[in-house]
C-alpha cells in the first residue's frame, strides 16, 4: 500500500500532446476515480503508471520510490483491463496463479544455489495454491477454477481478472473501465462489490471510467479529466455541488445541468430578451459590470408552477417517465434563440401534470440553486453552496 504521485507528467504521441503537465496525488488506501469523456487520456494515464507507456516528461512516484524508469513487472502495480486480458489457453486457476508463479521464478534464482531448493519449491507451490483458493473464495469463483475463459460469462471473466490482480497483493490497483462490458444489473452489483473489496483490502486504487454515475458512487475522490487536462480533483459531493468550471458542471449529473447564456447590464440586471428576464440576481454574487455569462441550474431545481408565478415558460418536447422520476425536455426562447432545457420531477408530479408533447408549461426555478460561469473561460463565478 502506498500513495501514488504524478509530477508534471506529459505524454505525447508524435506531435499529439495527450496529457499535459499532470500533477496528481492519490493517497494511500484511497479509491480514486478518474473520469472524463472518451479520448481525454484516461487509459494513457493508467498505462503510464503501470509502465505500459513511457512518460514524455515528468515523474511518477509510488511512495518515496520514483517508478517511471522501472519496467512494469517490478512496479508492484496490478492492472485490470476492460477486455479482461485473460490467457485463453489457461484455466481460471492458472490465470490467477500466473503472476504468483512469475514472482516465484524471480526468487528461485537465489534459491537454486541452496540445497533445499526442492523443499522451497514445494513450499512455494503450497503457498500459491492457498493464495489462489483464498482469492477465488473471496470473489466467489472457487467453482470455476478448472474452467477455461471461453466457458465463462462476462461477469465471471471480470472476476477472474480481478482475482489475478488481487492475488499478487500489489501496492496499487489500476482498473480501466472494468465494468463496461457487463449489462446494467451486473454492472451495478459488481460496482458495489469492487468498492467493498477495495475497502477490505485497503489497496490504493485508481479506477477509470467515462460513466459519471460510477464516478459519483465509487470514488473517495474523483479526478475529472478533459482533453488531457485535470479540471478538478475533489470528493463526489463537492464535484457535484461546487464544480470548478462549466465542463465539470455539465459532465457530472444526469440529466446534465442546464446552461443559459445571459448578459447583465451596469445595474446588475439581466439585459436582453432572456427567458429569465423577471429574475432579480440578488441571490448570486456576480461582479456588477456589463458582461456576458452563463447561468446554470440543475434539472431537479425546476418545479411546475402556475403561469402567474413562473420564472420559465417552455414547450414540452419530450416526457420520459423513468419509474421513480420523470424527465421533461422543454424548448424555451432565450433572447430570440430556441434552446433546450431539462427538468426532473418525481413520478407523482409527472403523473399529476400529465404533460403532452407541444403543451405550454410553466416552471418555478429555485433561485437559491443558481450557478454562474464566465462565458469565455468557463470558470465558475458563483455556486450556491458554502
Ligand atoms: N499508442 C498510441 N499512439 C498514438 N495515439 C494514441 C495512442 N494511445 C492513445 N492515443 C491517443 O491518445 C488520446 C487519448 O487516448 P486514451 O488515453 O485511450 O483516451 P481514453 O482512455 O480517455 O478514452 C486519443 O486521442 C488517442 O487516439
Ligand atoms: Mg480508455
Amino acid at each position: 500500500m502506498a500513495p501514488v504521485r504524478l509530477r508534471n507528467v506529459t505524454k505525447k504521441f508524435g506531435q499529439n500532446v495527450v496529457l499535459q503537465d499532470i500533477d496528481l496525488e492519490v493517497n494511500d488506501r484511497e479509491f480514486m476515480v478518474l473520469v472524463g469523456p472518451s479520448g481525454c487520456g484516461k487509459s494513457t494515464l493508467l498505462r503510464l503508471i503501470a509502465g505500459l507507456e513511457e512518460v514524455s516528461d515528468g515523474s511518477i512516484y509510488l511512495g518515496d520510490r520514483q517508478i517511471n524508469h522501472l519496467p512494469p513487472k517490478v512496479r508492484d502495480i496490478a492492472m485490470v483491463f476492460q477486455s479482461y486480458a485473460l490467457y485463453p489457453h489457461m484455466t481460471v486457476y492458472d490465470n490467477i496463479a500466473f503472476g504468483l508463479r512469475r514472482q516465484r521464478s524471480q526468487k528461485l534464482s537465489l534459491f537454486t544455489k541452496l540445497a533445499w531448493f526442492a523443499a522451497a519449491n514445494q513450499k512455494r507451490r503450497a503457498e500459491i495454491d492457498s493464495r489462489v483458493q483464498q482469492v477465488a473464495e473471496s470473489l466467489q469463483i472457487s467453482h470455476l477454477l478448472s474452467r477455461k475463459p471461453k466457458d465463462l460469462s462476462g461477469g465471471q471473466k471480470q472476476r477472474v481478472a480481478l482475482g489475478r490482480a488481487i492475488a499478487r497483493n500489489p501496492q496499487v490497483f489500476l482498473m480501466d473501465e472494468p465494468l463496461s462490458n457487463l449489462d446494467a444489473q451486473l454492472r451495478s452489483d459488481t460496482r458495489s462489490q469492487i468498492v467493498q473489496l477495495q475497502k477490505r483490502l485497503q489497496v490504493t486504487t485508481i479506477y477509470v471510467t467515462h460513466d459519471q454515475v460510477e464516478a459519483m458512487t465509487m470514488g473517495d475522490r474523483i479526478v475529472v479529466l478533459n482533453k488531457g487536462d485535470i479540471q478538478q480533483v475533489d470528493t463526489p459531493l463537492n464535484i457535484y455541488r461546487k464544480p470548478a468550471n462549466q465542463f465539470v458542471a455539465g459532465f457530472m449529473g444526469s440529466p446534465p445541468m442546464n446552461f443559459l447564456p445571459v448578459s447583465i447590464d451596469q445595474d446588475g440586471n439581466l439585459s436582453g430578451e432572456g427567458i429569465l428576464k423577471a429574475i432579480s440576481l440578488d441571490q448570486i454574487s456576480l461582479p456588477k459590470a456589463d458582461r456576458d455569462f452563463i447561468l446554470g441550474f440543475r434539472p431537479e431545481d425546476l418545479q411546475p408552477s402556475n403561469a402567474d408565478y413562473a420564472d420559465i415558460e417552455g414547450t414540452v418536447e419530450l416526457v420520459e417517465a423513468l419509474g421513480s422520476e420523470t424527465i421533461v425536455l422543454l424548448k424555451v426562447n432565450n433572447g430570440g434563440n430556441d434552446m433546450e432545457i431539462r427538468a426532473r420531477v418525481s413520478a407523482d408530479v409527472g403523473l399529476e401534470q400529465h404533460w403532452q408533447i407541444g403543451d405550454r408549461s410553466f416552471w418555478k426555478l429555485d433561485l437559491n440553486k443558481l450557478y454562474a460561469f464566465d462565458a469565455s473561460s468557463g470558470k465558475t463565478l458563483h455556486f450556491p453552496y458554502h
